[in-house]
């Protein structure tokens, strides 16, 4: 049950979760600089100090302008003490492992969803100073810039993207073999390591489709506000309405997605 607040200008949630991720994006440039400890969840999920102090950090932001709100963040799970019909949905660091390895590919991810609706989403990429944001129905923007997503097509001259996830070693529902498939059908297929990047670059022309099929709702949230208000198309791999709390998405410029679902139902099939 949630508890009935009033709904709280959604100019001040925008402006709390840009100084949160920004804040944050502050802590992972100081760590990159100075040095952090890497723990490893599996063989090759890391998790590092960065990732939990940015992650603090962003809570602590949150705490202190809307203390009754309730969030769902990466490394401390749901916050189940909280009945607020505000939900903020943090990934403190997506692409932990460019991270680690000094690649400077990752971003922080907020999303606000109200009564399970989400209300708007910002990511910032501390390394280029970009910041996405997006509030539902009023445009997304890059820096202030407004974004609109490619008009590439057909899927022979599109640029994907994807990424896996960390029990690739473990399953044959692995990602593989729609990599392969979309690498001979589309111009280029990219792997950045950032889900919300990853979103953020169809929203701002940057690719032109993306998929996967293993993801969590931190990882998504923030991005799939900013790529439906730059004109995108998400689906599930089936073509049906997708929700940040199933795995798989297909993301797409629009005008490639009937023949992104068509390589992905070929393989389906095989
Ligand atoms: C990962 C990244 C990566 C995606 C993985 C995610 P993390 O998030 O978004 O691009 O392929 O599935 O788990 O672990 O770096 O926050
Ligand atoms: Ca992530
Ligand atoms: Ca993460």
């Amino acid at each position: 049950m949630s508890c009935d607040q009033p709904p709280v200008p959604i100019e001040r949630l925008l402006s709390v979760a840009v100084d949160a991720a920004k804040a944050a994006g502050r802590v992972l440039s100081d760590y990159a600089k100075s040095g952090f400890t890497v723990e490893r969840k599996n063989p090759i999920n890391l998790v590092t100090d960065a990732d939990h102090a940015a992650e603090q950090c962003i809570i602590d932001h949150i705490a202190q302008s809307f203390p009754g709100h309730g969030t769902l963040a990466e490394e401390r799970g749901i916050d189940a003490a909280r009945s607020s019909a505000y939900r903020w949905i943090i990934d403190p660091l997506d692409g932990t492992t460019n991270f680690a390895h000094r690649f400077p590919v990752y971003a922080v991810s907020i999303a606000v969803e109200y009564a399970n609706e989400l209300l708007l989403g910002v990511v910032y990429d501390p390394a280029r100073d970009e910041l996405f944001t997006a509030i539902a129905g009023r445009g997304a923007f890059m820096n202030g810039r407004s974004l609109a997503v490619s008009n590439t097509a057909p899927l022979d001259a599109a640029l994907l993207v994807t990424g896996f996830a960390y029990d690739i070693r473990e399953t044959s529902n692995n990602n593989l073999d729609h990599f392969a498939r979309f690498s001979l059908k589309a111009q280029g297929v990219r792997r950045t390591g950032s889900a919300a990047l990853d979103l953020c670059y169809v929203a701002a022309g940057r690719f032109d489709g993306f998929w996967e099929v293993k993801l969590s709702p931190w990882d998504m949230a923030a991005g799939v506000v900013i790529l439906n208000e730059a004109g995108g198309r998400i689906t599930d791999l089936c073509g049906n309405l997708h929700t940040i709390y199933q795995p798989e998405l297909v993301a797409s410029n629009g005008l490639i997605h009937v023949e992104m679902l068509g390589v992905i139902r070929e393989n389906l099939r095989s």
